[in-house]
């Protein structure tokens, strides 16, 4: 109805998507030809069959497998370029991408190979389609954290063209507190901070997200709501959760749309927004997200224009341009 028209055209801020989580089928084969690479899949079918996720961890494994495909400046260029047309289509004005910079230096592709494509396709997504684009790295938590220090100051060299640091990967058995070093680092540097934490792990690492790592936003967080006090800090704080329904859905944290807790945290008075995360592994970008959601938790215009409003009061953006959106 119109309800869907309006939020499929509203402007939309993304804060959580993992620019590796776009590569879509198609592409994968193709640059898995140009590069020579063998891939365990025939074709687009064969590869969308494969994502059939029972857990974080049975997605990580085919995802990094995927990245394999990424080599030169171009392919980076490509993998952004294309996700950002998608956006721009999709409503979004402002987006905050996630890198990983270790699954690829790990592979052997310097950091200068990975920044010269993606800035490439940041500038024309500014020039060609008006999308503000920020770049947050992330540390791979089931790595070390002197790995995670390691991958920060090899990235000090292109400091211009990164707003944050975050933290994502395997959450299980991986606990934020073990990252305290390289957290206070970035902050140090200015970086903006922020952690995946509350997505299949326990409510306690959100609390060592927040007291231990300082970040600034939770990214995921539904476990929260197992933790009344917990909850009663994240609103009174008015600390952001990005949330993302499909890949909630996906790694089977919930079994299905209609019992995603995001109405209940909407109405806890805490600041979610609605993002994508992986959107060509879980079957939907932001528009999708939240008009699926919307739809089967039954929530009102009001509450769909508050969760659009959420994610621009969560942004690292100055005020005169939060003014604009909100
Ligand atoms: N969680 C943790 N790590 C990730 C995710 C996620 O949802 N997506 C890509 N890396
Ligand atoms: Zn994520």
């Amino acid at each position: 109805g119109r309800l869907v028209e309006l939020l499929k055209r509203a402007p939309k801020a993304e804060l959580h998507l993992h620019i590796e989580g776009t590569l879509e089928p198609e592409m994968m084969l193709a640059l898995a030809r140009r590069h020579g690479v063998a891939l365990p899949y025939a074709d687009v079918e064969a590869v969308r069959a494969a994502y059939a996720f029972t857990s974080l961890q049975s997605f990580l494994d085919l995802y990094y497998a995927g990245a394999g495909v990424l080599r030169d400046a171009q392919d980076f260029h490509d993998l952004a370029w294309a996700y950002f047309q998608r956006a721009a289509a999709d409503g979004v004005v402002h987006a905050e991408c996630f890198v990983d910079p270790q699954t690829h230096t790990a592979r052997g592709i310097p950091m200068a190979v990975l920044f010269e494509g993606l800035v490439a396709a940041q500038r024309r997504a500014q020039t060609e389609l008006g999308l503000s684009v920020q770049w947050i790295l992330c540390v791979l938590r089931h790595l070390s954290e002197d790995e995670g220090l390691a991958m920060l100051e090899a990235a000090l060299p292109y400091r211009e063209h990164f707003i944050g640091l975050g933290l994502d990967s395997s959450e299980r058995d991986h606990p934020p507190r073990q990252f305290v070093r390289v957290f206070e680092r970035a902050r140090a540097l200015g970086l903006h901070v922020v952690a995946h934490a509350g997505e299949e792990g326990p409510p306690d690492y959100i609390w060592q997200a927040l007291d231990l790592l300082q970040v600034q936003r939770i990214d995921h967080g539904v476990q929260a709501l197992h933790d009344p006090a917990l909850m009663q800090r994240l609103a009174r704080e008015r600390v952001p959760l990005t949330v993302c329904p499909l890949s909630n859905v996906k790694l089977c944290v919930y079994p299905d749309l209609t019992r995603h807790p995001l109405g209940r945290l909407l109405d806890a008075g805490l600041c979610v927004s609605v993002h994508s995360d992986d959107p060509a592994y879980f079957g939907g970008y932001v528009g999708d997200n939240l008009v699926q959601t919307v739809a089967a938790l039954g929530l009102s215009a009001r509450q769909a224009w508050r969760l659009l409003a959420n994610g621009f009061e969560a942004a690292f953006i100055d005020e005169p341009t939060r003014a604009r959106y909100l």
